[in-house]
């Protein structure tokens, strides 16, 4: 029940917090993430002057289901987010745990540098509506028009409509990646299945 405060509730209040400081240990914020983060770890490509490019990325949600919209953040500080900013298109490649060591390595180096595709040993593919290519080794390729720049300034996120998609079917039942930060990642497990309006 809600209402106006009585005497003693501050005393009530001061209790629990302290109650819970002795059952709970506080966690530094920086750590926040690691509980939050959604998940799947994809891959991220780019081309900017026929150059191919991929990065790794965790930091997404859905906003939208029809036509699918997807926010993501691409740091300022990394080679993809120019190629991003100024193609206004990328694919979303999601990689199954087969390929976790790579997805990792893909988000420990630069393309500034090297072709990771060829150094990491990924295929890229053509896509159909968009110059970056997909990932040839990954269970499902999103192809993905930036819509919306308006928190790129703040907060590097970019809003992505899915274009066209695209899923191996030699890849039954792949498993993904979640991170957990500092190298930790659960791999996707048992699928239950409850009754629900939730599309
Ligand atoms: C597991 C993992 C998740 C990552 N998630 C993101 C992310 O969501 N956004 C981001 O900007 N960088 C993320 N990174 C870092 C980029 O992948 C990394 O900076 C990458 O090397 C950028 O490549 P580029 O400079 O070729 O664009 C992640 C790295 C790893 C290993």
């Amino acid at each position: 029940m809600t209402g106006s405060p009585k005497p003693g509730d501050d005393r009530k209040v001061e209790v629990a917090v302290s109650r819970g400081a002795s059952i709970m240990k506080e966690l530094p914020l920086s750590d926040v993430y690691q509980l939050l983060e959604p998940g799947p770890v994809v891959l991220l490509t780019t081309q900017q002057n026929a150059r191919p490019n991929v990065m790794t990325m965790s930091w997404h949600m859905m906003v939208d289901f029809a036509p699918p919209l997807v926010a993501c953040v691409v740091s300022s500080a990394d080679f993809s987010f120019a190629a991003l900013l100024a193609e206004q298109e990328c694919v979303i490649a999601i990689p199954a745990v087969e390929l976790a060591s790579t997805v990792v390595r893909v988000g420990n180096s630069s393309g500034r540098a090297v072709d990771k595709f060829k150094s990491l040993g990924l295929t890229p593919l053509p896509a159909e509506s968009v110059s970056a290519p997909l990932v040839g080794e990954c269970f499902a390729n999103l192809e993905c028009r930036v819509v919306d720049t308006g928190m790129v300034d703040k907060y590097d996120i970019f809003i992505l409509e899915v274009v066209k998609a695209w899923i191996d079917p030699a890849q039954k039942q792949p498993r993904t990646i979640h991170h957990h930060g500092y190298g930790n990642f659960v791999v996707d497990g048992e699928t239950i299945v409850l009754d629900s309006k939730m599309p």
